[in-house]
């Protein structure tokens, strides 16, 4: 079996509203965020095409969850493959906020600034 090159990080950048995967010095894929009060909206998540297929997403998407717990707020999970990975992953249950049609209003609004 390959070895990935470089133990992948996560980091929060904050002032972007994102997390971000780096595989050494490349940034190899990202999950965006808005913050609703105590609520954290993931709206997108992303992987580049030349890092496809070997698990970033999922590393990235659980330690965004364990961030989100960590910082005591709450997930919704707009973006497809975050409620795809929280249906796999039943540990954070009980932090997850259904995606409702206020919150989908709210995060186009939050969006457009
Ligand atoms: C979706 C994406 C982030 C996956 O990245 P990745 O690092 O290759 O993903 P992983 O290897 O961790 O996981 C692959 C899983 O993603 C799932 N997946 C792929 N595209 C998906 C999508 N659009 N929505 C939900 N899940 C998706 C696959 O079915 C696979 O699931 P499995 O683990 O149950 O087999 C990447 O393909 C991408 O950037 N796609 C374009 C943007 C996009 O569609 N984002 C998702 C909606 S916001």
């Amino acid at each position: 079996m390959t070895q990935p090159a470089a133990t992948p990080t996560v980091r929060d950048v904050d002032a972007r509203h994102r997390y971000e995967i780096l595989v050494g010095e490349v940034r190899a894929g990202l999950t965006a965020y808005r913050d609703r009060d105590e609520q954290r909206v993931f709206f997108h998540t992303e992987v580049d095409d030349a890092f496809a297929g070997q698990g970033l997403a999922s590393v990235l998407v659980r330690e965004a969850l364990n961030d989100v717990r960590a910082s005591g707020k709450r997930i919704v999970p707009v973006c497809p493959y975050v409620a795809k990975f929280l249906k796999k992953h039943e540990e954070f249950a009980d932090i997850t906020d259904p995606v409702t049609p206020e919150v989908l209003q709210w995060l186009e609004a939050a969006r457009a600034h």
